[in-house]
């Protein structure tokens, strides 16, 4: 069974350490020049080489008022290479290090600029590898130019007084987990969050600030914007509780995961993961340190919930509630055959029964690509048997049509110790090389047009055979949480409707020219992405988990509640202090396709 998961990873890794270089997809903007338009006389951001970029003297005072923590962003890949930019860097022994760490993500979350999925940086200078037949060089590719590796709020405000008196492009980057290659940018001044690694419990909810309308018998914790979900999960189940987090153990809490709304194995049961948070402080545009929360400053604690990501502020902590542990079945469940029909058959009877698990509160992790399906199903607050009635008209359909299945049942007295025991977590490596998109899938969708929706995963795989593979979370995080007036969290209204939070990669080939790349991006985005878009009329896309380049971004990833974060952005940052790909209120600046200038379009 853990065999199975290789032939999934391998191809990706392999393609990450061969692809180079590989672009990142930039979006494609009418930058003007410097000095045209602008009523504020500003078109786009100040790079090196502009005379507007700061002097050697201003970066020193900076790193002076951060106690010494800024540091000029060198890619770790520099060390097997014998220069970069002209300052000697090689040690075979550093490098043997970086290339033995390369796809540890607990590792890539540590380093201050690098993002997980290489293609981010134009897959730039990565550890030397001799099977390659693509040439290797070491240069910055579209990675910052300076980080200051944040301990205080502090040092956040002065990165942000920094850049915005500055004009530089300003990026806030936890762990580089970003699908969409929101926490990299090319020239900019990255506030690296990962040393706010504070976390703290409390038995209750603190000064009010859970609403009391909505039941909730437990206490909170507030973390440091730095804390990854293993760190928490490892504090939170040696107490007996449970937080709703994700499936990933080094996905940051407070940045990415709750900007996009968040779920993980328990949504069927606790709704959303932004639902959960009660109070954030954060550092606006003007430098400024606020607490946003029910009493104060609503309308930032609404959009922050789910609203967007890197484009309100830095976050420097929050606060969320926190539950007794419940008791969890576990299934770990595979689909294989080598015959199509059969295969895609199996994949068929187990996708379209999706309402039928998450009506029951329950979450089915997934990792598909012809002829191989691994799974792993949650059921929060069931017992065996209690279980074993949702699941078997599953089994006896997958029976009855000859396909061949395995299934391993288990109970588990809390959610961490499932976790512990049965989780795949060939999934969390970083280096993958692949373009992403994906679709959250509503209810309606898969029972209106689930046998649909299979034969277009079996069209989208056909297309490039051995290039495109599917995962998910079949869940519905408003199975319980319904939130009708739309007030817990500023995410799309379909994930109180949704039956599948899909994605799907596309694996493109090795050396890509820059021509080759634009048609990689064209592949996923309209090649594969219209087949799915088709049969999914009432089906949205979750902002963390889709295509960086989906046409119609506001709508697909917020939809009607665009409108109000939208709002709210421009109110705490009129002058786009903040801008983050494809993120709330990023429409007034676009990347320049030659030199990725971020500038006024
Ligand atoms: C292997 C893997 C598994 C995943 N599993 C899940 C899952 O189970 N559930 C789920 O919901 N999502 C999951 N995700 C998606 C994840 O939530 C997003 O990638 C998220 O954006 C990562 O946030 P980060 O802060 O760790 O990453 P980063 O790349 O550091 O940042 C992502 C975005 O958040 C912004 N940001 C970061 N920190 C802050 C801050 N302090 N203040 C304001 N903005 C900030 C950045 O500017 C950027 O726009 C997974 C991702 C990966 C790679
Ligand atoms: C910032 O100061 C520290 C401590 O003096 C130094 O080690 C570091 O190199 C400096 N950073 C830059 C970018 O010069
Ligand atoms: C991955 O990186 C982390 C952080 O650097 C380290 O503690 C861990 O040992 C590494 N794991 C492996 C398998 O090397
Ligand atoms: C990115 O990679 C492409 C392909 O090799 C190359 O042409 C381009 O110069 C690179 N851009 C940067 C900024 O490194
Ligand atoms: C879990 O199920 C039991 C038995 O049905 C029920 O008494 C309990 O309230 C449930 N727990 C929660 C947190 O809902
Ligand atoms: C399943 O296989 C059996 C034995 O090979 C065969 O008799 C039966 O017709 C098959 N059923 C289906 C649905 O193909």
């Amino acid at each position: 069974m853990r065999e199975s998961t290789t032939w999934l990873i391998a191809a990706l890794i392999t393609s990450g350490l061969a692809l180079h270089p590989l672009g990142g997809r930039q979006v494609e903007g009418k930058g003007k020049g410097k000095g045209h338009g602008g009523g504020d006389g500003i078109t786009c951001k100040c790079y090196p080489g502009d005379t507007c970029w700061p002097s050697n003297n201003e970066w020193a005072a900076l790193n002076i008022t951060v106690g010494g923590r800024l540091v000029r962003a060198i890619p770790p890949g520099a060390v097997c290479y014998d220069t970069f930019e002209g300052i000697p860097t090689r040690d075979d022994a550093k490098c043997a290090q970086v290339s033995s760490q390369w796809t540890n993500a607990t590792w890539t979350a540590d380093q201050p600029t690098i993002p997980m999925i290489p293609l981010w940086s134009n897959n730039t200078c990565p550890p030397l590898n001799p099977d390659s037949t693509c040439p290797n060089t070491c240069t910055i590719g579209f990675l910052s130019q300076y980080t200051i590796l944040a301990t205080s709020s502090f040092d956040i405000s002065a990165g942000v007084n920094f850049a915005r008196t500055k004009n530089l492009r300003l990026i806030i980057r936890n762990t580089g987990h970003c699908f969409m290659g929101r926490s990299t940018g090319y020239g900019a001044l990255v506030i690296n969050t990962h040393r706010l690694n504070s976390i703290s419990f409390s038995p209750s909810c603190p000064s009010n600030l859970c609403d009391p309308s909505i039941p909730h018998a437990g206490g909170t914790v507030t973390v440091g914007s730095g804390v990854i979900f293993q760190d928490l999960y490892a504090q939170a189940w040696s107490r007996n509780l449970d937080v709703l987090g994700g499936e990933c153990p080094t996905v940051g809490i407070a940045g990415g995961y709750f900007g996009g709304g968040g779920q993980g194995p328990l949504s069927g049961f606790y709704g959303v993961g932004s639902d959960h948070a009660v109070s954030f402080d954060i550092v606006l545009a003007s430098g400024q340190q606020v607490t946003a929360n029910r009493l104060q400053n609503p309308d930032l604690f609404y959009a922050l919930k789910g609203g967007g990501m890197g484009t309100f502020g830095v976050v420097t902590s929050v606060t969320i509630k926190t539950y007794p542990v419940i008791p969890v079945v576990g299934m770990s469940f595979t689909i294989s055959g080598s015959n199509s029909e059969l295969f895609w058959e199996g994949i068929r009877i187990w996708y379209t029964n999706a309402p039928t698990y998450t009506s029951q509160d329950m979450y089915v992790w997934y990792a598909l690509q012809e002829g191989g399906l691994l799974a792993t199903f949650v059921a929060p607050n069931k017992t065996l048997s209690e279980f074993n009635t949702v699941i078997n008209p599953l089994l006896s359909q997958l029976t009855a049509a000859n396909v061949s299945f395995t299934t391993d049942i288990r109970p588990f007295s809390k959610f961490g110790d499932l976790y512990r025991d049965i989780w795949v977590t060939a999934f969390h490596s970083s280096g993958l090389g692949a373009y992403f998109g994906g679709r959250q899938i509503s209810q309606t969708d898969i029972k209106q047009r689930g046998n649909d929706i299979v034969a277009a995963y079996r069209q989208m795989s056909n297309k490039y055979p051995g290039q495109v593979l599917f995962g998910g979370h079949l869940v519905n995080p408003g199975n319980r949480i319904k939130d009708p007036q739309g007030k817990l969290s500023a995410v799309h209204p379909i994930w109180r409707d949704t039956a599948d939070i899909q994605i799907f990669l596309y694996i493109p080939p090795a050396c890509m020219s820059p021509e080759q790349r634009t048609e990689a991006e064209r592949r996923l985005t309209v090649e594969l992405g219209d087949i799915l878009r088709a049969v999914t009329p009432t089906s949205a896309v979750y902002s963390n988990e889709g295509d960086v380049n989906e046409p119609n971004w506001q709508e697909a990833f917020w939809g009607s509640v665009y409108p109000k974060v939208l709002a709210v952005k421009r109110k705490y940052d009129p002058n786009d202090v903040f801008w983050s790909k494809s993120s709330t209120g990023s429409e007034k600046w676009a990347l320049q396709s030659d030199n990725l200038k971020l500038c006024k379009v």
